[in-house]
């Protein structure tokens, strides 16, 4: 039973997803048992947490009868990259506005060579005119295609906004089912968050599926106060397009903005560490952007003793694996001054 009413949405994504306990790394942490929820398995080219909102937004840009997506990001942007090979599926061109990051590789690697072999036309700025100009692009290139006769649709970084926010309103749906199925009642579901949506969503859907769970949102950029106003602005964008019967000004955010790091993108020793430990002793892939940091940050917390040993506590894996590959060198570096 599903007791929110869902809007018009594409079936993009590979869904559910399984909710798998990591035993052997909960016994070693010898604190409570921690399970994974693999988002990263909801697809292959296009896995992780972007595909879910993008059936949402993509089915929107459909009803409007767009035939071209803009969207922005990082240069290894994961959201580009599910919207370039979603829009590829779909026949629909693709232009991503990029923020350079780091130095120049000879050939473009991880998401961005998989958004270039997609088709996407791409266009590549310095940190410095991304952060001043990215409203103005998106306008920019938007008249760009209309002058040329297309209809362009606009997607804002991480597909966060009211739209794409439903898409984890549907995994805690998901996530009500699995926690019934395994006998759990978790002391917390935990993720990375970066452009904010993926919380929105899990925090509105915690409360309209009932999960009695707190939701906490650990930071890989910004600051705390950052994501309050991030979610908040989501949710009311929501809640006017959609006019759910939810009070948002009541949900409990919480965020954890003590494993940033050094900056977005920018892993620490320890988040490397945490990746091989997670990869040696599971099989479980992270990456060093958005999961590891945020895993790394719930290691580090039932290290702390943040939680009892018996409590369940629930990861959300929201994929980003093509980020690892691009970093290779850092990784490699960590793994090896190890040994
Ligand atoms: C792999 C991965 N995990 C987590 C996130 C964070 O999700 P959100 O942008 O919805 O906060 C992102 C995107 O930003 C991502 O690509």
């Amino acid at each position: 039973m599903n007791p929110v009413e869902l809007p018009a949405r594409l079936s993009l994504a590979q869904t559910p997803t399984p909710l798998q306990p990591l035993s052997r790394l909960s016994r070693e942490l010898g604190g409570p048992n921690i399970w994974v929820k693999r988002d990263d398995l909801t697809g292959c080219a296009v896995s992780g947490n972007k595909v879910r909102k993008l059936e949402f937004t993509l089915a929107r840009a459909l009803a409007e009868g767009c035939d071209t997506l803009i969207t922005a990001g990082g240069l290894q942007s994961n959201h580009c990259r599910a919207t370039a090979i979603l829009g590829a599926q779909l026949g629909l061109k693709v232009h991503l506005i990029l923020r350079q990051e780091g130095r120049d590789a000879t050939y473009p690697q991880g998401n961005l060579l998989l958004s270039e072999l997609a088709g996407a036309e791409i266009s590549i700025y310095s940190k410095t005119e991304y952060q001043k100009n990215a409203p103005t692009l998106f306008e920019q290139w938007s008249q760009h295609y209309r002058q040329q006769g297309a209809k362009p649709y606009c997607i804002p970084v991480g597909a966060s906004d009211g739209t794409g926010v439903w898409g984890y309103i549907d995994c805690a749906r998901e996530l009500r089912d699995d926690f019934q199925r395994a006998g759990i009642q978790p002391a917390a579901i935990v993720h990375a968050t970066g452009s904010g949506g993926t919380q929105a969503g899990l925090t509105a859907g915690a409360a309209l599926h009932q999960l009695n769970s707190p939701v906490i949102g650990i930071a890989v950029c910004d600051n705390e106060r950052y994501f309050f106003d991030k979610v908040r602005a989501d949710l009311r964008e929501w809640s006017s397009l959609y006019s759910p019967e939810l009070d948002i000004e009541q949900l409990n955010i919480i965020v954890n903005d003590q494993y940033v790091g050094p900056g977005y993108a920018q892993a620490t020793a320890e988040v490397f560490d945490t990746i091989a430990l997670a990869a040696s002793t599971e099989g479980l892939i992270l990456d060093p952007v958005y999961t590891g940091k945020g895993f790394h940050g719930l290691v580090t917390e039932i290290r702390q003793g943040r939680f009892k040993s018996g409590d369940d506590v629930v990861f959300i894996h929201t994929g980003g694996i093509f980020g690892l590959m691009a970093q290779a060198e850092m990784l490699t570096t960590q793994i090896r001054s190890n040994t």
